[in-house]
């Protein structure tokens, strides 16, 4: 039998289990983050054994290698979650405004809560929007971030080409996402623990759909080489792969060329 297309998929403790192959998958992400949202920086911290606090610095080290020289005026860091990128992009940069975006209010809530205090508070706004469709005027920004985002889209390249779309020619895009390792062996470690411990724990805390869901969502992302060709197809005139902790994850990155036809 057909599952009704307003009725998305559950896991047996009832929380949310994106599918990608029904209609409802982007508002299933959506009531899955909604979910999380609480739990969602101490889950990061413990599933990655705490090596999700290098990737970010890293990323934006890898980020000033790669970008051409010039001030970071505006940037946006789009599915911002808790706001860890974008107030960590905002740091790096001291004379940049940043936009946080994120399509999940209650993530949104939470990068508000946690930003209020800081010192770069004032250089941040936050803004409600999905990646498939950017309410920001073409050539908005300097540089355009996203971590951990790309896989839970559902359609990579209409949101690469809106990233495209916003930045100005020579703007740079940063996509941090989990990847498939680099040496087979050490993948086989990964993947009895990313595929079998990491849902074993979210079951744990009542959230077994969303960390089932997560190695799902690994499957989906397109191999490194693949998602550099997105890059380019998407009108990014120059790209690289960085892979870090052996190629669990990777920091990719483009430089946006001549505003395509999309552009509005
Ligand atoms: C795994 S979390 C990553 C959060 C944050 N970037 C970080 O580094 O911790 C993914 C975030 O992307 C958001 N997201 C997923 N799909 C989105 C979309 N199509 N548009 C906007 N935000 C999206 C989710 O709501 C969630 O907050």
């Amino acid at each position: 039998m057909a599952i009704p297309a307003t009725d998305g998929r559950r896991a047996a403790d009832g929380s949310p289990f994106p599918d990608r192959t029904l209609p409802t998958f982007e508002r299933d992400v959506r009531r899955m983050f909604t979910h999380i949202a609480e739990r969602y920086e101490w889950f990061d911290h413990v599933a990655s054994l705490g090596n999700d606090y290098l990737w970010r610095p890293r990323a934006l080290w890898d980020l000033d290698r790669f970008r051409p020289t010039g001030p970071i005026g505006r940037a946006l860091d789009l599915g911002c979650g808790t706001g860890e990128l974008a107030r960590q992009v905002a740091r790096h940069y001291p004379g940049a405004r940043v936009v946080a975006a994120d399509f999940t209010g209650a993530m949104l809530r939470r990068a508000e809560a946690a930003t209020r205090a800081r010192s770069e508070a004032d250089r941040l706004d936050f803004a409600r929007a999905t990646a498939l469709r950017l309410p920001f005027a073409a050539g908005s920004f300097d540089l355009v971030t996203n971590a951990f985002v790309a896989r839970n889209l559902a359609n990579l390249p209409t949101a690469l080409a809106e990233m495209h779309r916003v930045l100005r020619p020579g703007g740079v895009l940063l996509t941090l996402e989990i990847t498939e390792p680099l040496s087979p062996t050490f993948g086989r470690l990964f993947h009895a623990y990313f595929d079998r411990v990491v849902p074993w724990l979210g079951a744990a805390v009542r959230s077994a759909g969303p960390y089932a869901y997560l190695p799902e969502s690994l499957r989906s992302l397109p191999p490194r080489e693949a998602f550099r060709a997105a890059l380019g197809h998407a009108g990014f005139v120059r790209t690289a792969a960085r892979p870090q902790s052996l190629g669990i994850v990777t920091t990719f990155l483009g430089e946006a060329g001549a505003p395509g036809p999309q552009s509005r």
